[in-house]
């Protein structure tokens, strides 16, 4: 990270993203700041998240994204700055607490047990119980059923997810966040490692939760030709602040690029002897 931001940064306040129907944001982010040791990952990052909302967030590799996911998401404690979910203000105590409040997450790093089943890995956290047992048959089908209804093809669900390939983990992940109550999602990379295929099956997913209107989503993707077609806004992460916040109508995948390769020039520059 540099210290030399190339656009300005935007305010707390709503910038040219849309403001919710209602007035209320399902999400929003103020001042957030974390450090790890000495690195500064996010200095001061305000963010907001329309009800109904997709929101594109980008920004070069180690800008801080997957940090402000995992803030908001109750893995790791903001050194500072507040969050508001539904207009409320909250200090999420942990990834329960924040799944309980409607937040969900597909992490980057995908968070599923390799020794487990499929079926099992889709109902981590949130297992169907006959009490007092689980109810695998319930869960085996669902699972086969979401995973089709989703167009994944994993022929039998009783594997363990370490025999999958990683774009397979991917598909498991992201459905076991949009097959749940949540009303936030926030999905960290989930095209990464699909193939072009998997990768418009996610997005045509993402595309129909936005037109049931009542699910909010980040997303963070590279792609931005890719991602920029299912999103409403763009948030681009730089220097541990969004420093550009643009309804997708007002920007394209090329101003993106070139404001990403723009900062990463400035460093370069920044690093040679004069
Ligand atoms: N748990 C941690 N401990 C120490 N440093 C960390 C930790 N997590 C992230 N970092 C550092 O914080 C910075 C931001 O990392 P982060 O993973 O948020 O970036 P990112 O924008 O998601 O990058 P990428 O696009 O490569 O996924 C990086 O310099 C990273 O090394
Ligand atoms: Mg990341």
């Amino acid at each position: 990270m540099t210290d030399t931001p190339t656009t300005s940064p935007v305010s707390a306040a709503p910038a040219s993203g849309g403001v919710a129907p209602n007035g209320v944001d399902a999400l929003r982010a103020e001042h957030i700041a974390k450090r790890f040791g000495a690195l500064t990952a996010l200095r001061d990052v305000n963010l907001r998240l329309g009800k109904g909302e997709v929101l594109g967030l980008i920004g070069d590799n180690g800008a801080g994204k997957s940090t402000l996911i995992k803030i908001l998401c109750g893995f790791h404690k903001p050194d500072a700055g507040r969050i508001f979910v539904n207009g409320e203000e909250v200090t999420l105590r942990s990834v329960d607490h924040a799944r309980s409040l409607g937040i969900d997450t597909v992490y980057q790093d995908l968070a599923l047990i390799n020794e487990l089943s499929v079926y099992h890995n889709m109902f981590l956290n949130r297992e169907v119980v006959r009490w007092p047992l689980l109810n695998n048959r319930v869960m085996r089908r669902q699972a086969k059923a979401h995973l089709a209804d989703m167009g994944v093809n994993i022929p039998d669900v009783t594997v363990e997810v370490a025999k999958l390939s990683g774009g397979q983990r991917q598909a498991i992940a992201v459905a076991r966040s949009v097959y749940s109550d949540a009303k936030i999602l926030l999905l960290d990379e989930p095209l990464a490692a699909m193939g072009a295929k998997e990768g418009a099956l996610i997005l045509d997913l993402v595309s129909d939760l936005k037109r049931r209107g009542d699910v909010s989503i980040i997303i963070i993707a590279h792609n931005y030709a890719q991602v920029l077609p299912v999103c409403d806004r763009v948030n681009l992460l730089q220097h541990g602040e969004i420093t550009l916040d643009k309804r997708t109508s007002e920007t394209s995948a090329e101003e993106l690029t070139d404001l990403v390769v723009a900062e990463y020039r400035a460093a370069r520059r920044n690093r040679q002897p004069s």
